[in-house]
């Protein structure tokens, strides 16, 4: 079923169980009060009739009479003995003599429903008979007027309820179209982007900040997010293609240099394997980093403990400083500093930047770790040319080489930033740049001291 019309049903459901249970309730009560008020008049007619009897001596020969001037129009009045026999029934129409009696000790009023339907109120009430014994006067009439009235209140409120409904029905049709439509836009973009594999967005035309409203531009969000990544996916493999082409094709030609003159020339020999051994190592960094890369999208993958970041840069700047011969200094707590991450990880984002400050950098190199609030940050600071500041927004981005044939020469491949920066993202921190062209360059690692 539809949600539209799931709505209008329940919201009519409702209305008539609500309007069952309202006039229920007004009929029952009208019910009550109205034959009470029947009761009290016959009851104080039957009052009449008896004061009369109890007071007129001696009227046994006439009683008939005394009794027809008592009664109603519409009934019957009926004495009745201790042996339950009818000593004078009077009455203007026969079909009442049907009613039941018996003899009745004491005062009773009741409303009596005959087999044909028929409301009666029925009064009981003692009397002293001329002969001094005790007997039941019985006043009976039948209430046709009640009767009508209740049968018009039932019609008042049926036709009532009816006018009710019918503007719940058209309102619950209306309400579901109103808040049925921005949800039918929505389906119908989503069924647009499977099919035409466009990233479309919805029109949001409303300023009301609803629900509805906020599903929508959740969803335009979603969309936002989802091109982006594909774009960024689509760039990505291009690059990557891009990049893996260029060492493929200069060992193609390098092999087939070989294949000609290889055997004959050993000078081209020579030249051939080292050009192919130093492109095929650069193949295997670059799909090395790229698996890294990809790895490091996923949160899971990170070994989580406590360590000392403080001994992790003694360390690498001794390994750094011994292996390349650089003069690199380091201001570091003397006692630990213990943080929660993934040791190799923040460690290889340290590499990182080490690697490109002594790659792209000839002077001293500086690291620094300080602590500060929840935070510590980790800074790796050149001398060098600096980063230009167009160059700067783009840095930390895939395979971005400030200077593309300098960087070929060092070898480079514009992989380390990103995965540095990815690293420390996956630890909730950012890695941030600080350079100015002709100064030097200062990479700043900052991380949460306890991972949340
Ligand atoms: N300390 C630095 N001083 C000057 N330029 C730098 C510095 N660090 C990085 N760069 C520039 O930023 C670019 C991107 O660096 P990144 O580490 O991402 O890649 P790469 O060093 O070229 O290659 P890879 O690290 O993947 O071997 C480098 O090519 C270089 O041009
Ligand atoms: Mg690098």
């Amino acid at each position: 079923m539809k949600l539209k019309s799931k709505l209008q049903l329940y919201s009519t459901l409702w209305m008539i169980l609500l309007l069952i249970g309202a006039n229920t309730a007004a009929y029952l009560l009208f019910h009550q009060f109205a034959s009470q008020s029947e009761i009290e008049r016959v009851q104080s007619q039957a009052e009449s009739a008896a004061e009369t009897i109890q007071t007129a001596e001696g009227m046994e020969p006439i009683i008939s009479d005394v009794l027809r001037a008592f009664v109603p129009a519409n009934g019957m009045i009926r004495v009745i003995d201790r042996d339950d026999s009818i000593l004078h029934t009077v009455t203007k129409e026969t079909r009442f003599s049907d009613l039941p009696f018996r003899y009745h000790a004491g005062e009773e009023a009741e409303l009596f429903q005959s087999e044909a339907g028929e409301t009666y109120a029925i009064i009981h009430r003692p009397v002293i008979w001329d002969n001094g014994a005790v007997v039941t006067l019985q006043v009976t009439e039948h209430l046709d007027a009640f009767e009508t009235n209740m049968d018009r209140l039932m019609l008042v409120l049926f036709a009532s309820s009816l006018i009710i409904l019918l503007p719940t029905l058209i309102g619950g049709r209306l309400l579901g179209e109103v808040f049925l439509r921005p949800i039918r836009a929505l389906v119908r973009t989503m069924n647009e982007v499977q099919t035409t594999g466009e990233w479309k967005k919805i029109d949001l035309h409303r300023k009301s900040k609803d629900e509805i409203y906020e599903m929508g531009a959740a969803f335009n969000h979603m969309i936002r997010r989802l091109s982006d990544n594909f774009e960024k996916q689509k760039h990505f493999v291009s690059d990557a293609s891009h990049e893996l082409r260029t060492p493929l094709s200069i060992i193609d030609s390098y092999a087939r240099l070989l294949k000609r003159w290889g055997a004959k020339k050993p000078d081209v020999l020579e030249e051939s394997l080292e050009a192919i051994v130093t492109e095929t190592d650069r193949m295997k960094k670059i799909s090395d980093q790229l698996l890294t890369l990809a790895r490091s999208e996923e949160a899971e993958a990170l070994e989580i403990t406590s360590f000392d970041i403080a001994s992790v840069c003694k360390q690498t700047v001794h390994s750094f400083s011994t292996s390349f011969q650089r003069t690199i200094t380091l201001d570091a707590p003397e006692k630990e500093v213990i943080i929660e991450g993934d040791e190799s990880k923040v460690k290889q984002a340290l590499y990182i930047l080490l690697d490109n400050a002594v790659k792209y950098t000839e002077q001293d190199i500086h690291v620094r770790l300080k602590e500060e609030g929840h935070h510590i940050l980790l800074s790796v600071q050149d001398e060098g040319e600096g980063i230009p500041d167009s160059d700067q927004k783009h840095i930390f981005d895939r395979f971005y080489r400030v200077d593309k044939a300098r960087s070929r020469s060092t070898g480079g491949s514009g992989l380390g930033l990103p995965i540095a920066k990815q690293l420390i993202r996956l630890h909730n921190g950012d890695v941030t740049l600080d350079s100015k062209p002709g100064q030097g360059s200062t990479f700043t690692i900052r991380l949460p001291v306890v991972q949340s």
